[in-house]
């Protein structure tokens, strides 16, 4: 076994270029600039900044663990002199996920997603960071489940007796939270019953049985931290491949199926999720169609080795041209459920609003019967 490494994925929309599509490269000059800071001075072993439509993207490697507050404290520093160039440049939104002043010793709850891992680096560590943006973290229980629980999709669950004891996954309930482990296939059903709500129910980690880590996912939802509407919650995901974990292919295999998430357009609709390069990655039709990008790294001492832009490959083009084609479709909807969602799903959104202005134009009117509502069902 080699050394304790972390690896911390942290992201916030600090502003962007012409509306809320795409960062701007300035902002992120001034990020790498504080992370530079930060590898010199030997907190960070090695870094990586991107970006994925309005969401600046650190990837970060070194040794304190998850939720250190130095190194949280550098992802926050990193934010602030980006949305510092951001408010220079006028860009749009300029802070917008720094919900906090200051800083409070972990940028959990202050507006950034974080994903974080801490394990044993192998001999060879390959991962995957996954990065969305007009969606919520919700929407990577689909591809969780086909990854880590499908054997259609992963042939190695059967295949291969190193994954063949299935995995555990651990849920969130963001509502109240609550989290619950699910013992992977024995409980399949139970996972799908919580994890087919994706707004409320979100896939936290995945372990092998052995307790080794294979995946986290950010959980964050800017709507519940602020209580209102501010952005959706562009959520981030690492994954481990190879030797006992899914393979680099099943990892990215559920992506060629544009399944649909909610976000997209003022985070109030449903649409495709469109697997793209970073230089595609950038927000356009109705603000969207909601993007995931993925790079894969090796991991090597703690360094951070590559990435390659996973999704920049014509063995994606058919998937692409299936969600412009799903975008498209759900477009002709316009305001209409299912293209906008549900009322549940709107309550921090300025709809609420619209809705109470209305009220009082409400007049009485005799339906012929009184409306049996399902909560006063419930209680009979
Ligand atoms: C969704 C998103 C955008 C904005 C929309 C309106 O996550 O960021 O779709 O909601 O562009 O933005 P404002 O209200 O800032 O004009
Ligand atoms: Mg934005
Ligand atoms: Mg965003």
């Amino acid at each position: 076994m080699g050394e304790k490494i972390t690896l911390s994925v942290i992201k916030a929309d600090i502003g962007s270029l012409a509306g809320h599509h795409k960062v701007h490269p300035d902002t992120m000059l001034a990020a790498t600039r504080v992370l530079a800071d930060a590898k010199k001075n030997g907190l960070l072993i090695d870094y990586y900044v991107t970006a994925v439509g309005d969401d600046l993207q650190l990837i970060m490697t070194h040794k304190k663990g998850t939720d250190n507050k130095e190194i949280h404290g550098t992802a926050w520093n990193a934010f602030e002199e980006a949305a510092k160039v951001a408010k220079d440049l006028g860009l749009y939104a300029a802070g917008q996920d720094l919900l906090s002043s200051s800083f409070s010793g972990n940028v959990r709850g202050m507006g950034p997603g974080v994903a974080e891992m801490e394990f044993n680096e192998r001999p060879a560590e390959p991962i995957v960071v996954f990065m969305a943006d007009k969606t919520e973290p919700g929407a990577f229980n689909l591809p969780l489940y086909k990854i880590f629980a499908d054997p259609f999709n992963t042939a190695g669950l059967v295949i291969d007796p190193r994954m063949h004891d299935g995995f555990i996954f651990t849920v969130l309930d963001v509502y109240e939270g609550k989290a619950i482990d699910f013992n992977i296939p024995q409980d399949l059903y139970d996972l799908l019953a919580l994890i087919g709500t994706p707004s409320r129910y979100v896939v936290k980690f995945v372990h092998r049985k052995d307790g080794e880590i294979a995946s986290v996912i950010s959980s964050e939802r800017l709507s519940l931290i602020a209580g209102k509407y501010i952005g959706k919650d562009d959520p981030v995901m690492i994954v481990r491949a190879q030797s006992g974990f899914p393979a680099l292919g099943e990892i990215l295999e559920p992506f060629s199926f544009p399944h649909l998430v909610e976000g997209w357009m003022r985070g109030s609709h449903t649409g495709p999720l469109m697997p793209v390069g970073i230089k595609d990655a950038k927000m356009t039709r109705f603000d969207g169609p909601p993007r995931v990008a993925a790079l894969g790294f090796n991991i090597k001492n703690g360094n951070l080795i590559g990435p390659s832009d996973l999704f920049d490959d014509v063995a994606y083009d058919e998937t692409r041209r299936q969600a412009q084609i799903i975008a498209e479709y759900m477009r002709r909807h316009g305001p209409f459920m299912p293209h906008r969602l549900g009322p549940e799903d709107m309550e921090y959104t300025t709809l609420p609003d619209v809705l109470k202005k209305l009220e009082k134009r409400f007049r009485p009117f005799e339906l012929g019967y009184k409306p049996k509502l399902r909560h006063e069902l419930e209680e009979l």
